[in-house]
């Protein structure tokens, strides 16, 4: 028997979707915006992970080159941060964004040599990455910066060469 009526959708993983909490908040507006935005990119990922080869190619395909960029530029933000402050946990800090970034370039070059991941399982392994490294490193160099920040009279917080002497 033939069904009538609307024709199958493909489901896409849109329900994995990751929701912004104020729990991921590290305090430091730039920062907090930018992992706002890796989570726009982990979303993208879960709503074309139709679980069709091709267009989830297409996608992939589409949106990793300027992922990486994003992820670089949000790394080297934090960096900034961690160097401007003399954050002592800067080295291993580092060293972790570095490898982060290798995987990701490894991931991309072997998608494109035919070593295809399905987009969902991409999308879950960059969740769990980006939400725990949010949480339990990044937390603590936005600790460490407001221990010595200053209030300005705005109420936004600024280091000044004092508090990093
Ligand atoms: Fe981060
Ligand atoms: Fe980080």
């Amino acid at each position: 028997m033939k069904h009538k009526g609307r024709p199958t959708v493909l489901q896409s993983g849109s329900h994995h979707r990751i929701v912004w909490s104020e729990s991921y908040s590290i305090g430091i507006k730039e920062i907090d915006d930018q992992h706002k935005g890796l989570i726009k990119f982990v979303n993208g990922l879960y709503d074309h992970a139709t679980g069709n080869e091709e267009e989830e190619d297409a996608y992939f395909k589409k949106v990793i080159n300027k992922a990486v960029e994003y992820i670089k530029t949000h790394f080297s933000t934090e960096e900034n941060y961690m160097k401007a402050t003399k954050f002592p946990g800067y080295g291993e800090h580092k060293k972790i964004h570095d490898e982060f970034v290798l995987t990701i370039i490894n991931t991309a070059k072997n998608y494109e040599a035919g070593k295809r991941l399905a987009l969902l399982l991409l999308a879950h392994f960059l969740k769990d990455w980006i939400l725990s490294h949010v949480a339990t490193k990044d937390v603590q160099y936005a600790h460490y910066f407001r221990s010595i920040a200053t209030r300005k009279e705005d109420g936004t917080l600024s280091i000044t060469p004092a508090d990093i002497k």
